[in-house]
């Protein structure tokens, strides 16, 4: 361990903010590392065996309930669909890592080996996790999610790692969703494995921000999200267009992006995104609302600085110093004739997003 942290970060360098915006280098094209050898998403009783011993442990194999709320169904299957995500990047990761792809070379023995080690780990536990949704998707009745191709927009270990970064805050923010409509609608009993895996993906998550040179806990009160959110921030950034066989069968609003230009720092400043103009929608009635921690949404009023061939170019205050604004902050455009009060009622409201923002 000694000399892992040090080493590390030498390695992969410091970074102390981050946006998830356009990409600025190459995109993989249209990889699909999935079926894996070991039969997954289909593996067989043996190849389940091997997965739980590659994951040190286990499927759950406590009672499951008999019945299930369709919101509970549609529950499962944004998991299902953001897992399988997941198992198709750590495998594409564990394979550069592993066979020191360009730009993904850890010189010291000791940091690749504990590297290796870890996303091994972390593979298989990714591949449990979208085994336990689609399984309880089957045992409902219901079809399991079936992976998609996808486009990871990075080529370098620093990158990838502030990626996993960043989609595990946003996992973070909408299992707390999942739970309360589990909550809500007659499914307590399915609540505490999501509660298990908040912790498992909060561990995960301590660990990529260390790798960046970031403290491991990011904040008091971790940031929430909506299903809506994740399924469009997942859908814009790695889904290759109409790869996914059965995306419709999760029910979701569809958002158009919106595209951060500056990455914010620490401080209350002017920042701006752009976006497509797809929408009858007036500027005069879009708000940018900003959602972070447990907080209120934080509405702001913006100001179009240019418009160009149907790109739209804003600028808005970002209001760092007043509210603490570290860790996810998940930025939309949304319509200001409708409730911005509550998360729920601005994801409903949403338009364009999510935009990631990841200070400290
Ligand atoms: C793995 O490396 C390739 C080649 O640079 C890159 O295109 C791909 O996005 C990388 N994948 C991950 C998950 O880092
Ligand atoms: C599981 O699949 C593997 C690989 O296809 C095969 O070798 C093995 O016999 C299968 N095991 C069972 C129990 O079906
Ligand atoms: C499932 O059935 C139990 C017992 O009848 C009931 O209390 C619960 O509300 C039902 N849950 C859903 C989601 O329908
Ligand atoms: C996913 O993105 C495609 C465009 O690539 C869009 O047509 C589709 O409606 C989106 N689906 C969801 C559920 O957002
Ligand atoms: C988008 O374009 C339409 C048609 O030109 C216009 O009426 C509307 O105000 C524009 N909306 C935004 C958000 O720029
Ligand atoms: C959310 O919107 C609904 C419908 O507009 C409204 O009744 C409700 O009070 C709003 N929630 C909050 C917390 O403002």
């Amino acid at each position: 361990m000694r000399s892992w942290i040090t080493t590390a970060t030498a390695i992969i360098g410091l970074s102390s903010t981050l946006a998830v915006a356009a990409p600025a280098v190459p995109r993989s094209v249209n990889f699909s590392p999935l079926p894996l050898r070991n039969g997954f998403p289909n593996p067989n009783q043996t190849e389940v065996k091997q997965i739980q011993r590659q994951a040190f442990g286990t499927l759950p194999n406590g009672a499951v309930p008999s019945n299930i709320s369709a919101e509970g169904l549609n529950n499962l299957r944004v998991i299902a669909l953001n897992e399988l995500f997941e198992v198709a990047f750590f495998t594409q990761l564990l394979s550069n890592v592993t066979h020191d792809v360009h730009g993904y070379t850890v010189k010291d023995k000791d940091s690749k080996d504990l590297l290796v080690k870890t996303l091994t780990a972390v593979q298989a536990q990714e591949e449990l996790h979208a085994l336990n949704a689609n399984g309880a998707l089957k045992h409902f009745g219901a079809d399991p999610i079936q992976p998609c191709r996808y486009d990871f927009p990075v080529s370098d270990l620093d990158s990838a790692l502030t990626l996993a970064g960043t989609f595990t805050s946003v996992v973070l923010g909408t299992l707390q969703d999942v739970i309360q409509i589990f909550a809500q609608n007659g499914d307590a009993p399915l609540t505490t494995g999501i509660a298990s895996v908040i912790g498992q993906e909060g561990e995960q998550e301590g660990w990529y921000r260390l790798l960046q040179g970031k403290i491991p806990s990011e904040l008091p009160f971790l940031t929430a999200s909506t299903r809506d959110f994740a399924v469009n921030a997942l859908n814009q950034t790695f889904f290759v267009p109409g790869s996914c066989p059965n995306l419709h069968t999760i029910k979701s609003k569809t958002f158009e992006p919106l595209t951060l230009l500056d990455t914010p720092k620490a401080k209350t400043e002017s920042i701006r995104f752009s976006f497509t103009n797809s929408t009858s929608v007036p500027a005069k009635d879009l708000r940018l609302v900003y959602i972070n921690q447990q907080n209120k949404p934080i509405v702001k009023n913006f100001k179009v600085v240019k418009q160009e061939e149907g790109t739209v170019t804003i600028e808005a205050t970002f209001p760092y110093e007043e509210n603490l604004l570290n860790g996810l902050t998940i930025a939309v455009l949304a319509d200001a004739k409708q409730s911005l009060n509550s998360l729920q009622n601005v994801s409903d409201a949403t338009k364009f997003g999510p935009a990631l923002i990841i200070v400290n």
